[in-house]
């Protein structure tokens, strides 16, 4: 796969996103290629459980990739909302325990992709946010509903308005993260974990998520809103404005248009 690196070692398939250069922003290509590689997943016999992480030291993934959706319209933006909603679906809803190792920024997209994972363990350097207002558009791959679930109402919609990023240690405190460890740990650590799962009957550890995830399923109404709000507000003058003033590495002076 263009944008991924995978490996089998121990029944365990680690993906690690590969665009350190990018900060492993989430291109079209990189929700394609997880995708094929999280069908991979549910097919494979010798696949037990999954790592995500991104390349390098800096990142985990720094969110969707602006300079890609910069000038979407509304159409553009519900359908790439629908597809990473699909693809992180697959992923809270993988029968085989799925483990994010957050080895930097995650924020955004990234962020939301660790949600949507079952476990998160963070490097201690690890930092995360959702600053989709800083461009003005909101959380598209599930961070309004996912960041309500593990942090609560009222912290969530602290950090979405402000957009301030939270450290390791925090987002540990506030429940968003299973355990914060030193960064040449980070691998070990989950893979020590998905060992302690394997020892348990697969066919119960696959109920034990469904079970869960079934806890938040009349809350799926949420996750729709979302999809037709992302799209909406590619239709703004804010938009426009936020993403040419990130690329023109500039502060945005919104207007509410
Ligand atoms: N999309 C596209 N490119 C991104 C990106 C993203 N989400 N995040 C980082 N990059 C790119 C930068 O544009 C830069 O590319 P360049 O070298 O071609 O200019 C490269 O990755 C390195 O990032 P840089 O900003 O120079 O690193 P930094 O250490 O100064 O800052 C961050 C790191 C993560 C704080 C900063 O990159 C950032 O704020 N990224 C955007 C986060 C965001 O808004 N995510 C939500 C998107 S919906």
């Amino acid at each position: 796969m263009e944008t991924l690196l995978t490996s089998l070692e121990n029944n365990i398939y680690t993906i690690t996103i590969n665009r350190p250069d990018k900060m492993n922003a989430l291109n079209a290509q990189v929700i394609a290629d997880l995708r094929t590689a999280m069908q991979h997943v549910y097919d494979s016999e010798e696949v037990r459980g999954v790592i995500i992480t991104g390349a390098g030291a800096k990142a985990f993934i720094a969110g969707a990739d602006i300079a890609e959706f910069a000038d979407f319209n509304a159409k553009e933006g519900r359908l790439m909302a629908a597809n990473g909603h699909a693809v992180f679906n697959m992923i809270e809803n993988c029968p085989k325990p799925v483990i994010a190792a957050v080895n930097g920024f995650a924020l955004g997209g990234g962020c939301e992709l660790a949600m949507a994972c079952h476990v998160r363990i963070a490097a201690e350097n690890a930092k995360f946010g959702q600053p989709e207002v800083n461009l003005g558009i909101i959380p598209g791959y599930g961070g309004t509903q996912r960041f309500v679930q593990y942090i609560g109402k009222g912290k969530a919609l602290e950090l979405m308005m402000t957009t301030d990023m939270i450290s390791a240690t925090e987002a540990h405190t506030l429940g968003l993260v299973n355990h914060v460890v030193a960064p040449e740990a980070l691998m070990t650590k989950a893979a020590d974990m998905l060992a302690k799962i394997f020892t348990k009957g697969p066919l119960a550890i696959a109920r034990v998520i469904a079970c869960v995830n079934a806890h938040f399923e009349a809350q799926q109404g949420g996750f729709e809103r979302e999809i037709k709000e992302f799209a909406n507000s590619f239709d703004s003058t804010d938009f426009k404005e936020g993403t040419t003033a990130f690329v023109e590495k500039r502060k945005a002076n919104f207007t509410g248009k």
